[in-house]
């Protein structure tokens, strides 16, 4: 079995100090073995921002894997937009172009879509969509396999007209063949999970998808602060949402799903019986 701490938008400047501490806390408690952090680290880029941030990820103790989200990317100075957009988070953060876990258990890979001509939508490159596929192609087949971007592939079942990141079609093409099992992304600040093929009718896997909210920024959008924790136990895992009450983060809701033939179901493991839910 896995545990990662999947925690997204932290926007480190328009942070809730109380609800930072909590959260190392929270995430020193769960012990997991990998934090995954799905951008949008900063506000504004600054250089304070970034500092905060890894001096946040400093603090804790599992291994951490992170990719860089449109706030990363200073907006105000063209220049550095342009030429040098992920400058700071390759300093403060992480230099490695395509960070990766892997253990006798499961392989992670981040891949930055952030792009300097877009404000906020995001991309993924021809160059990332080989790369993914070059990466989890040495990985034996057994590994469960997990990508980790900022921009989402399927927009909220609530919200379908959302934008998702660019080139995602193609995108879920490479994704499909690499073999990857759980897509992990943030942006929204909107916490919710499903299956890809629910949307992306001509994809050609079940792919599991889960979103986290943002974990400790005052830009709530009609939503408290959350992170997820998920579990990996071969071919059945369970996202854990945990909440931000004002005090303390607490586990608020689960979503368990089990592979079914080529198929991620909802199972709901209180009656001990599968469903179909829409989820
Ligand atoms: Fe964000
Ligand atoms: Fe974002």
């Amino acid at each position: 079995m896995r545990k990662i701490a999947h925690i997204s938008d932290l926007h480190f400047g328009r942070n809730d100090p109380q609800a930072t501490q909590a959260l190392l806390d929270d995430i020193a408690e769960q012990q997991p073995h990998l934090v995954a952090v799905s951008g949008d680290l900063t506000q504004r880029a600054h250089h304070h921002e970034f500092a905060a941030a890894r001096e946040f990820l400093a603090q804790i103790a599992a291994p951490v894997i992170a990719v860089p989200g449109n706030h990363d990317v200073p907006l105000y100075n063209v220049a550095r937009r342009a030429f040098t957009p992920l400058k700071r988070f390759r300093h403060y953060i992480s230099a490695e172009p395509h960070p990766f876990f892997g253990d006798g258990e499961v392989a992670v890979l981040g891949i930055n879509t952030a792009r300097s001509a877009t404000l906020s939508n995001g991309r993924i490159s021809h160059e990332q969509m080989a790369a993914i596929g070059s990466i989890f192609g040495q990985v034996p087949s057994a590994r469960f396999r997990i990508l980790i971007t900022h921009h989402p592939l399927m927009p909220p079942p609530d919200a379908p007209e959302r934008d998702i990141v660019g080139r995602a079609d193609p995108a879920l093409q490479a994704i499909a063949a690499a073999g990857v099992e759980l897509l992990l992304a943030g942006h929204y600040h909107q916490a919710f999970t499903g299956d890809i093929a629910s949307y992306h009718l001509a994809a050609r896997r079940s792919i599991l998808v889960s979103q986290a909210g943002t974990a400790i920024s005052t830009r709530r959008r009609d939503e408290v602060n959350s992170y997820n924790v998920i579990s990996i136990d071969d071919r059945d895992v369970s996202c854990a949402r945990r909440v931000w009450d004002g005090g303390r983060f607490s586990e608020a809701m689960t979503q368990h799903y089990v592979l079914v033939g080529h198929k991620w179901l909802p199972h709901d493991r209180g009656h001990g019986r599968k469903t179909r839910t829409q989820v």
